[in-house]
This record gives C-alpha cells, sequence and structure tokens, in this order.
C-alpha cells in the first residue's frame, strides 16, 4: 500500500470518528464518550498530515500547535460554564480565521489565471466567509463578555449600510476574477471583517448564543472551501460536517425560542427591559413571598416534585446543591425529576451539562415535551433561577417578543414556587405573569443559598 493510500486511509477513519462523535453529542449520556471518540480521529488526521509528501515548514507547524495547546488547555480546562458561549466563540473565530488564511496562502501561492475560475471563486468564499467568522465571533465573544453593551447597537442607515457593504464585496470578488489581482484581495479581506463586525453589532446579547452557532457553520463551510482548495477531502468532509450541524442547531434553537432566524438577525431583540426591581408592579398587582421553612414543608409533603433549571443555576453554580435537594426529597418518597427547557440557560444543553456535572441520574432529566404531559399532575413546579423559559406570555400574549416560544408548563402545576433575587426579568426583558399568580410563592435570594435553605427545611419537617 502507497503512503498516500495509507494517509487518505486514515482520512477516511477520521472522518468516520467525527461522525461517530456527533452521534455521540446527541444524548448527554454519551457525550463525553463522543467528544474523545472525535479528539481521537482528529489526532489521527493530525498525524498522517505529517507524513505527506512534500511538507515542509514542519518546525513551524509543531511550533504553532504547541502555542495553541499552551494556551487552549488551561482556557478550556478554567473556564466557568457561564462563559463557555465565550469560549466557544473565540475558539469558532480562530477556526474561521485560520481558514482565511489558508485560502490567503493559496491564493498568493498560486498563478491564478493559469487555474479554473470556479478554483479562485472556492478561495475567495474561504476568504470571506472565514473572515466573516472571525471578526463576527471576535465582537461576539466581546459582547458576551461584557466588555461592551450586550444590548443591539443601532445606528441610522445601518441596514443600507450593511447592504453597501455587501455589494462592494461582491464587486470586489468579480474584480479578483477579472484581475487576479493580490492587492484587491487585500481589500477584500478588509471589507469582509467590516461585514463582520457590523453583520453582529445590532444583534443583542439574548441572541448571541443563536449567532454564534450560525457562525459556527459559517467555519464549517470555510473549511470544507479550504479543503476544495487545497484538495484535502478530510477538510471538506469536516468542514461539511461543522456547516451543516452548526446550520441544524441554529434552526434548532430559532425554533426552541419561537423565533425565525432573521427575526433573531435583523430585529435588534432583547433591547426591551420592563419589570423593575420591586415586588410590586405599576397597576399594584403584589407577590407572595415565603420562607424556606414553609416551602420545605411544601416540598417534603407533595408526591411529584418538578425541578425546573434555568440560568440563574447556572449563574449561582447550584447544580450540586440542586441535586442534594432532589436526593433529599427522593428519600423521603417524593417523586422528583428537572424539566429541561431547550434553550434554558445561555447556550445548547447548558443545562444538561451542568446537571451531569452534579451527577444527577439522566432519568431525571426529562426534555420539554417529555415533561409538560407531566406538570398538569405536580404538586410543586420548582423553577430555580428560570424565568422566560416558564413565562406564559409565550403561549397567551401575541404582543410579547416572546410569543410561540414553547414553553415548561410550570403554570400547571398546583403549586409553582420561584427560587430568584429579585423581581428583575429574564434574558427577554419582559414581565412574567406567573410571578403574579396566586399559587405562586416566591424565595428570594441566591439559588445556592436559598436552595441550601430548602435542604435543611426538608430534612427537619
Ligand atoms: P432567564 O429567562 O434569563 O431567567 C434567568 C433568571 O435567573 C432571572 O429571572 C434571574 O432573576 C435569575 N437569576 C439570575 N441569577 C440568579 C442567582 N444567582 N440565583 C437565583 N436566580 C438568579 O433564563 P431561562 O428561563 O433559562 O431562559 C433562557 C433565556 O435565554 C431565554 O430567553 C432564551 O431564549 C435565551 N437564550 C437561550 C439560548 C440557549 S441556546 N440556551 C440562546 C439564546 C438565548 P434575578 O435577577 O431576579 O435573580
Amino acid at each position: 500500500m502507497s503512503r498516500g493510500t495509507v494517509i487518505d486511509l486514515c482520512y477516511l477513519i477520521a472522518a468516520i470518528t467525527f461522525i461517530l462523535a456527533l452521534k455521540g453529542l446527541s444524548s448527554p449520556k454519551h457525550a463525553r464518550r463522543g467528544t474523545l471518540v472525535g479528539a481521537a480521529g482528529m489526532a489521527l488526521a493530525i498525524g498522517a498530515t505529517f507524513f505527506r509528501p512534500g511538507l515542509s515548514h514542519i518546525w513551524l507547524i509543531v511550533i504553532a500547535m504547541v502555542i495553541g495547546v499552551v494556551i487552549a488547555v488551561p482556557v478550556a480546562r478554567l473556564v466557568k460554564m457561564t462563559a463557555m458561549p465565550q469560549l466557544v466563540a473565540i475558539f469558532n473565530g480562530v477556526g474561521g480565521g485560520a481558514a482565511a488564511l489558508v485560502s490567503i496562502t493559496e491564493f498568493i501561492g498560486t498563478d491564478t489565471k493559469q487555474v479554473a475560475t470556479y478554483k479562485v471563486l472556492e478561495v475567495l468564499l474561504g476568504v470571506l466567509i472565514g473572515s466573516v467568522s472571525f471578526a463576527g465571533s471576535a465582537i461576539a465573544f466581546i459582547k458576551l463578555q461584557e466588555l461592551i453593551t450586550g444590548r443591539p447597537i443601532t445606528y441610522p442607515g445601518q441596514q443600507v449600510i450593511n447592504g453597501i457593504v455587501g455589494v462592494i464585496i461582491v464587486a470586489l470578488v468579480f474584480a479578483i476574477l477579472v484581475t487576479s489581482s493580490t492587492a484587491l484581495l487585500w481589500v477584500l479581506l478588509g471589507f469582509s471583517l467590516v461585514l463582520g463586525v457590523i453583520f453582529v453589532l445590532p444583534i443583542g446579547g439574548a441572541d448571541v448564543p443563536v449567532l454564534i452557532s450560525l457562525l459556527n457553520s459559517f467555519t464549517g463551510v470555510a473549511v470544507a472551501a479550504s479543503g476544495f482548495t487545497l484538495n484535502n477531502n478530510l477538510l471538506i468532509v469536516a468542514g461539511t460536517l461543522v456547516g451543516a450541524s452548526g446550520m441544524l442547531l441554529t434552526r434548532m434553537m430559532s425554533s426552541a425560542m419561537g423565533r425565525s432566524l432573521p427575526n433573531i438577525l435583523f430585529s435588534a431583540f432583547g433591547s426591551v427591559v420592563t419589570a423593575s426591581g420591586a415586588t410590586e408592579d405599576a397597576t399594584g398587582r403584589s407577590v407572595r413571598s415565603g420562607t424556606a421553612d414553609d416551602i420545605g414543608v411544601l416540598l417534603a409533603y407533595s408526591r411529584k416534585v418538578v425541578i425546573i433549571p434555568g440560568y440563574g443555576l447556572a449563574v449561582a453554580q447550584a447544580q450540586h446543591v440542586a441535586k442534594e435537594l432532589a436526593d433529599t426529597l427522593t428519600a423521603k418518597g417524593v417523586e422528583v425529576f428537572y424539566a429541561i427547557h431547550p434553550v434554558a440557560g445561555r447556550m445548547p444543553g447548558h443545562m444538561n451539562v451542568l446537571l451531569a456535572e452534579a451527577n444527577v441520574p439522566y432519568e431525571q432529566l426529562k426534555e420539554m415535551d417529555e415533561a409538560n404531559p407531566e406538570l398538569a399532575t405536580a404538586d410543586v413546579a420548582l423553577v430555580v433561577g428560570a424565568n422566560d423559559t416558564v413565562n406564559p406570555a409565550a403561549r397567551n400574549s401575541p404582543g410579547s417578543p416572546i410569543y410561540g416560544m414553547p414553553i415548561i408548563n410550570a403554570d400547571q402545576a398546583t403549586n409553582v414556587v420561584f427560587l430568584k433575587r429579585s423581581m428583575r426579568p429574564g434574558f427577554a426583558g419582559i414581565d412574567n405573569e406567573l410571578l403574579y399568580d396566586p399559587k405562586t410563592t416566591l424565595l428570594f435570594g441566591d439559588a445556592k443559598d436559598t436552595l441550601t435553605k430548602l435542604v435543611a427545611a426538608v430534612n427537619a419537617a
């Protein structure tokens, strides 16, 4: 078997592991194994690449890899779960940037007049999409890290300016195809970076995770374009998998939020904040707050308790004590499970990952569709740091920004208990009627503290 065939075989095995990895990632039970299988495939692919005939600058490649590993490993190990979207943004951005750089070096190192037009177009697409992904991800990172406001940034004539930049980019692509000018390639790079920035600015903090998933898909397409440029089948397969899965995830997130993708990208959503920190709203409605002891008794004497976790549970790092409460209740004969909304938290699978970290048994995690029919028979819906994902306005108020978003039916339980710190709204910035419902009790405070008090109260009941 020739060396080339062995390398191609390694690439084929790697491609298969990537598909198996994606399959593994579709359930929390197999996600860890899926990640390891994908990583092993990537290691095989990288190792095989070193044996490609004609590979030069090996030491530069090794140094670049060492720098990457030295930065990425500690960052990935130390990142907090609440900062995961930022990490994904930055890792995705460098992927897009790398794809753009590959395309640029190919363009500069090739006599583009001698190659087919579609080949040059591939290179230009790699530069364009990779740069948009790089610059867009960098701005998404800066927004999520709150280095600038997370709210949509809008200015007069924004869509027109975006349109003009788009038209200039199309004109530049044509001009480069005709002239093969390297100078114009740099101009295209500059405008692509600008497009990445201005595309992301009007997208609000609430929608940035969806945007990151979309940019991730763009990076996949840019990598696939690099694969065509370099005649590398593995890059084509890997890029296409990332592109397709990123697009599917974007669609799933949009529909779980009950909104169309254009609405997320172009409506500057997330700029409204209506509720204040007060326990009485403008119309004089008040809420009922309870004590940990009272709620502890309610929980201990229930038959079925459904815990509905949200972003606040992640902020408070309350997953371990949530499990402790569930275990304490289970030991008292109470049936307990967690109802997981697909966009609870700030990124896909946020709640599953957190609860898995606390060793919550998978059987206790129920996805929204499975959990909802059970809420009508639950004695208590215990909402821990969630808000929008249980807001009945999504079902009942056609004018609401979240109207149409599927929700967990917390309002159908006999009693509802909210653990939150104040009356401030959730991510969508809108009031939640359920807080004012007579069957709702609020326990104010950081979720970790209130859950700890509830464990003690249940034990004492
Ligand atoms: P949110 O609606 O954002 O509500 C979180 C609640 O947690 C807030 O009401 C907040 O109230 C409370 N909270 C914050 N810190 C807390 C702490 N330390 N202890 C106790 N409570 C705390 O969360 P959700 O229900 O999970 O909904 C997620 C939102 O994010 C949705 O609007 C969704 O569309 C959006 N989103 C999600 C994703 C993905 S993929 N997950 C992507 C994009 C957008 P206080 O401030 O009063 O404590």
